[in-house]
């Protein structure tokens, strides 16, 4: 992939349907270690087939880091498809093992993003949950800015969480 990128122990690359297995397991990980970062619930993901998760990797451009050979991270880039928003995309799904964050893999991963998104869109969108202040200085170093505010973006156990909105303006 073009934006393979930094030495071997942060090579990114774009994920392919033969990644399945290992998106999928990060993926169930991420929703059920984080609930109220993610607009997907674990319980409405955890028994789809990997054919499920096969599908979605050929028809989604979902980045993966990888730490010595094996997958650590994942982003979601999403263009919008009607034709008055075709110049946005939105980045989702950004999660990083645990053991691995502060290490650069994060970075690595959302620098491909941006490099993909802004050959092909204007502007950058993404929703980080109000007190997710790690997750949201990590996009302001990528300078993404916040325009609003979405309340009660997710309902989570019965307790409600807004959202920053975030965009990375590109022309
Ligand atoms: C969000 C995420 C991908 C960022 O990756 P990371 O490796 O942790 O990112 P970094 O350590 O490079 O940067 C995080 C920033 O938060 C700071 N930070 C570290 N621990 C923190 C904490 N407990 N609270 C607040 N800020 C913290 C870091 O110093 C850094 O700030 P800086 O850029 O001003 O130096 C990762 O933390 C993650 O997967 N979190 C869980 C899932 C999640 O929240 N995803 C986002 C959904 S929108």
């Amino acid at each position: 992939m073009d934006e393979t990128s930094g030495a071997a122990a942060h090579a990114v690359r774009q994920l392919g349907a033969a990644d399945a297995a290992a998106f999928r397991a990060l993926h169930l990980e991420a929703l059920r270690a984080h609930p109220a970062a993610f607009a997907m619930a674990y319980e409405e993901e955890c028994d789809l087939p990997l054919t499920a998760f096969r599908t979605r990797l050929d028809q989604q451009t979902v980045f993966g880091g990888f730490v010595a050979g094996a997958l650590a991270g994942i982003a979601t880039l999403q263009r919008h498809a009607p034709l008055k928003r075709r110049h946005v995309a939105m980045l989702w799904g950004m999660y990083v093992k645990e053991e691995v964050r502060g290490a650069g893999l994060a970075a690595a991963i959302l620098r491909a993003a941006i490099a993909r998104a802004e050959r092909e869109v204007d502007q950058l969108e993404l929703y980080v949950a109000v007190g997710n202040d790690r997750a949201g200085r990590f996009y302001r170093r990528f300078g993404f800015e916040p325009y609003g505010v979405m309340r009660r973006s997710l309902r989570v156990d019965g307790v409600d969480h807004d959202a920053e909105m975030m965009v990375r303006m590109f022309r």
